[in-house]
């Protein structure tokens, strides 16, 4: 085994790290205090090719591997955990699946816009009655014509308020209820209104909306892989996406302990160095310990995915410990800064409110371990796991 990163990975996470820490990190408290994505910041990921890391150069993309485009992920997320999830959806939850289910004409069409950072991508799975059963999903698409018309009310669309390219999932036969009588669309910003910014507990430099389609035309050109297999399209997308929200989960672990462990090498009572106490010394060894593992998980998850290989249950697995993880570090770096951690002087509390989502998007904890224990026990779908 090979644990050292690649000079090309290497240097692109360096590009990330510099990129964080110029021109987010300094930001981000701001933009948690405003609300809004900097939108302008699209210009300078997309000029950096951040928009398109993992997209071959053919498709204008970055062409670097998987691995390298979560590992900028980690980076992003630790200067800024909303645009970290900004870029995740856009690349992970959009562009790749249009490269991977798409015809030639669809990646050729769709994928350079999104690759270059021309058009931002959003997901449009999750409908106010289907969140962890997605596959109850209500939005129809009825024929019309040589093509479809759709209808319906999608709820918590990430980025659905940039009016880029909209991935979405709709009911194409009314009469087979769950799963599989669901099919992915791609739709254009235009063909969605958005209803409603959504007010969160954290992420809030990420858009967050509600969206209805009031009818939208769709050809044939439009539907995303076979009518009636756009479950399938999800939860393919899902099993890559969760690795980014793991390597989400782990950038705002990781700056959570940077800023704990500097403040204990700084911060003085009873006349040493908080560090020097062996109570603040085993919470970091402890968040250092963590951070490694969940490390290892996610980098494992994205290296298997980008051999191609299965990386269903390991993907769920990185997520459900790197986001559990987070949530219980960013906590003990709040405890590490004491009354400051509680404060937005310092921004400890911030990273408590972010870590938080990586247990519920994307796939709730629960969900993460139900798929795991599907694959552990061999129960393969809904109907082997209900016997
Ligand atoms: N890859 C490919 N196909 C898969 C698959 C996978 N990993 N998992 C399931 N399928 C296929 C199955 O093979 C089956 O197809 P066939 O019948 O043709 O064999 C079909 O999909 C249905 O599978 P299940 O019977 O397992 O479906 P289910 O209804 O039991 O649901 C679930 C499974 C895992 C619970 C799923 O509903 C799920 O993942 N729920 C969580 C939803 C979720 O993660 N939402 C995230 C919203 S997006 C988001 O959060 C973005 C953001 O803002 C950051």
């Amino acid at each position: 085994m090979v644990f050292d990163l690649s000079a090309d990975q290497r240097e692109i996470q360096a590009l990330a790290r510099d990129f964080g820490e110029a021109e987010i990190a300094p930001n981000a408290g701001e933009w948690d205090r405003q609300h809004g994505f900097p939108r302008e910041l699209l210009g300078k990921l997309a000029d950096l090719g951040l928009l398109g890391v993992c997209i071959p150069e053919e498709y204008g993309g970055a062409g670097a591997d998987f691995l390298s485009y979560i590992i900028v992920l980690e980076e992003l997320s630790r200067a800024d955990a909303g645009v970290g999830v900004t870029v995740a959806v856009h690349t992970s939850a959009v562009t790749l699946p249009i490269l991977t289910f798409g015809t030639d004409e669809q990646r050729s069409r769709f994928v350079p816009p999104l690759a270059r950072g021309e058009a931002i991508g959003a997901f449009a799975l999750t409908e106010p009655e289907a969140g962890s059963d997605a596959g109850s999903l209500r939005t129809a698409a009825g024929p019309d014509g040589d093509g479809w018309r759709i209808t319906g009310a999608k709820q918590w669309i990430t980025n659905g308020s940039f009016g880029g390219t909209v991935l979405l999932f709709a009911r194409t036969d009314p009469d087979t209820p769950g799963p599989k009588g669901v099919s992915a669309f791609i739709l254009d910003g235009d063909q969605v209104r958005v209803t409603r910014e959504e007010e969160k507990l954290g992420l809030n430099s990420s858009s967050t909306v509600d969206l209805v389609i009031e009818g939208a035309e769709v050809g044939r050109d439009r539907l995303l892989h076979e009518e009636g297999k756009g479950f399938t399209v999800a939860m393919a997308t899902l099993d890559g996406g969760r690795i980014g929200i793991a390597a989400q989960a782990l950038g705002i672990a990781q700056a959570a302990y940077d800023v704990a462990r500097e403040y204990a090498l700084q911060r003085r009572q009873f006349g040493k160095r908080i560090a020097d106490f062996q109570a603040i010394q085993w919470k970091l060894a402890d968040m250092a310990t963590e951070i490694d593992a969940a490390r290892l998980l996610v980098y494992r998850a994205a290296w298997l995915k980008q051999e191609g290989r299965p990386h269903t249950e390991e993907g769920a697995k990185a997520k459900l410990f790197a986001s559990e993880m987070a949530r219980r570090q960013t906590a003990e770096a709040i405890q590490v800064l004491g009354g400051y951690g509680y404060t937005k002087e310092f921004p400890a509390e911030r990273y408590y409110r972010d870590a938080k989502i990586t247990e519920i998007y994307e796939g709730t904890s629960e969900i993460q371990r139900l798929v795991i224990a599907r694959s552990i026990l061999g129960l393969r779908s809904r109907e082997l796991a209900q016997g």
